[in-house]
């Protein structure tokens, strides 16, 4: 796992500008996985503004979210049907039939997810992922647990997830408790992986994730097994490394 340690948030949200931007010059078509959460705000600011100035096109290119809540319709501030869309999505020329996420409002979650697997292995998964770090160390909504989740699936989520989460709710009982999400084994099917962290309150799961053993206790460590990852950090984040 390679690690980059940018000065800023700034700086390391131009870096991953930069990395999706490469990937898309080189191959247009590429199929993007897409993280929602505080730290890629800036990159998509980044890539919303290279694309409105006619810099960068995702006109031929195709995005997959990593997870989605489950019972929060599309029109919800806090889904993140409307988090893409508003940061990213609806500000790119990328064609909305070539968008997904999951379904969270689907009569059959399971069968949901079934689904949207399907759809990202006919698609041959994904050329990079972008991704966020929890403070439980899950990536996407692959929570802690005993074993690895290897494909897209239903999940409950972890009490430390909402309560981090709850920050964007009136409360706490307004976090929805279930998510469906691309599981590790979908994650770890992508070319390259890049997972960024940002802030003072990352850096002990940063620490954890860079020294421990690969554990399911643990979902971020599976990076020490992907021959094409990156930690991409700022300052903060890397500070007990
Ligand atoms: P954050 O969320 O970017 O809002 O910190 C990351 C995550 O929980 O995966």
């Amino acid at each position: 796992m390679e690690i980059i340690i940018a000065k800023s948030y700034e700086e390391m949200s131009e870096k991953a500008a930069q990395i999706m931007k490469e990937i898309i010059e080189e191959n247009p078509a590429a199929v993007i996985g897409l993280p929602t959460g505080s730290t890629p705000i800036g990159m998509y600011k980044r890539l919303s503004e290279m694309c409105q100035k006619g810099e960068l096109s995702f006109a031929k290119a195709t995005s997959f979210n990593i997870d989605e809540y489950v019972g929060l319709p599309e029109s919800d501030p806090n889904s993140y049907h409307y988090f893409i869309g508003e940061h990213f999505l609806n500000n790119i020329d990328i064609p909305s039939e070539k968008t997904h996420l999951p379904n969270g409002m689907a009569e059959k979650l399971e069968e949901e997810a079934e689904n949207y697997e399907e759809t990202l292995a006919a698609a041959g998964y994904l050329d990079v992922l972008f991704a966020g770090i929890g403070h439980d160390g899950h990536l996407g909504f692959d929570e802690p647990g005993d074993h690895f989740q290897r494909r897209t699936n239903l999940v409950d989520l972890d009490p430390i997830t909402i309560e981090a989460n709850s920050r964007f709710f009136n409360n706490k009982e307004e976090v929805p408790t279930q998510a469906i999400t691309m599981g590790i084994g979908t994650m770890m099917a992508s070319r390259k992986i890049v997972v960024m962290a940002s802030g003072e309150g990352k850096a002990e799961i940063v620490k954890q994730l860079v020294e421990s053993e690969v554990t399911p206790q643990l979902p971020a460590t599976i990076l020490h097994f992907h021959p094409n990852a990156l930690l991409l950090l700022d300052a903060e984040a890397a500070k007990l490394l």
